[in-house]
C-alpha cells in the first residue's frame, strides 16, 4: 500500500526521543484543551463495552475511556512501538497492538466503538474508515477527533502567530522540532473533516455529525453504523 503524506509525517513526528515528553507537551501546547476534547470523545462512547483507541499513542485517551466507562475493555493500537512502550509503562491493563489504522488486525464486528484522537490527518482516510467500519459491530459508534484550520480570519491570525512561536521554541525543544515546524502546514492542508463526512455518508452511516471546538481549532466527527 503506498504511504499517504500524513503517514510519512507520523513516522517522522513520533519518535523514541519525544515519546516520554508527549503527555506534558500535548497538555501544555493545547492549553489543557486536550483533556476537554478527550472527555467529549469519551462521553460519546460511555455505554460501549469494547472500544478500540486507534492511534492510541501513549494511552492518554485509553485511560480517560477506562475512567468514564469502567466496565468496558479498551484496546490500544498504534503505528509507533516507542509510544506504545510509554503507554505500557503507565498501564499494563490495556491490551496494546503495534499496527496501522489502514489494516487493522481484528476480525469483523469486534468493537462497540472505535475512537481516534489526532489521528485522521495522518491517515489514508478512506482506507482507515473502511477498516473502522469493518471492525465495528452493528449500531457501533465511530468518533474521529483532530485539529482543524480555523475558519474565522482573526482566529487564523492568532493561530498562525502561535505556530510562529512554536517554531521559535523548536530551536530549544529539539525533540519536537519537526512537529513544531511542519504541523501547521499539515493541519492547513488536511481536508479530514469533509473527507470523513463524505465517506461516512456515502457508506450509509447513520446520524453523521461534526462539532467544532475551541474557536474552530479542533473538530469531532461522530457516526453510527446501521
Ligand atoms: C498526536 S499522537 C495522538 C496520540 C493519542 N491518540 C492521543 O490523543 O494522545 C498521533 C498518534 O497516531 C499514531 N498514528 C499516526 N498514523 C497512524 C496510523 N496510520 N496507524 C496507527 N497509528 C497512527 C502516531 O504513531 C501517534 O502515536
Amino acid at each position: 500500500m503506498p504511504l499517504h503524506k500524513g503517514n510519512l509525517s507520523a513516522l517522522k513526528f513520533f519518535t523514541a526521543e519525544n515519546a516520554n515528553s508527549y503527555d506534558r507537551l500535548v497538555n501544555a501546547a493545547t492549553f489543557g484543551q486536550d483533556n476537554v476534547w478527550k472527555k467529549q470523545i469519551a462521553n460519546n462512547v460511555k455505554k460501549s463495552k469494547i472500544i478500540l483507541d486507534l492511534g492510541c499513542g501513549t494511552g492518554i485517551l485509553s485511560t480517560t475511556l477506562q475512567k468514564v466507562n469502567n466496565l468496558g475493555v479498551v484496546y490500544g493500537l498504534d503505528l509507533k512501538f516507542e509510544y506504545l512502550q510509554v503507554a505500557l509503562a503507565k498501564r499494563n491493563d490495556i491490551p496494546l497492538l503495534n499496527a496501522t489504522a489502514e489494516a487493522l488486525p481484528f476480525k469483523d464486528e469486534a468493537f462497540d466503538s472505535v475512537v481516534a484522537s489526532y489521528v485522521p490527518k495522518y491517515t489514508h482516510v478512506d482506507k482507515m474508515i473502511d477498516e473502522c467500519l469493518r471492525v465495528l459491530k452493528k449500531k457501533g459508534i465511530l468518533v474521529l477527533h483532530d485539529f482543524t484550520y480555523p475558519a474565522i480570519r482573526v482566529i487564523r491570525m492568532i493561530w498562525k502567530s502561535y505556530f510562529v512561536l512554536l517554531k521559535l521554541i523548536s530551536n530549544i525543544v529539539r525533540s519536537w522540532k519537526d512537529v513544531f515546524i511542519e504541523l501547521d502546514y499539515l493541519i492547513e492542508e488536511s481536508r479530514w473533516v469533509i473527507e470523513c463526512m463524505n465517506i461516512l455518508n456515502a457508506k450509509g452511516m447513520e446520524s453523521v455529525n461534526c462539532t467544532h471546538h475551541t474557536l474552530g481549532t479542533a473538530a469531532i466527527v461522530v457516526a453510527h453504523k446501521k
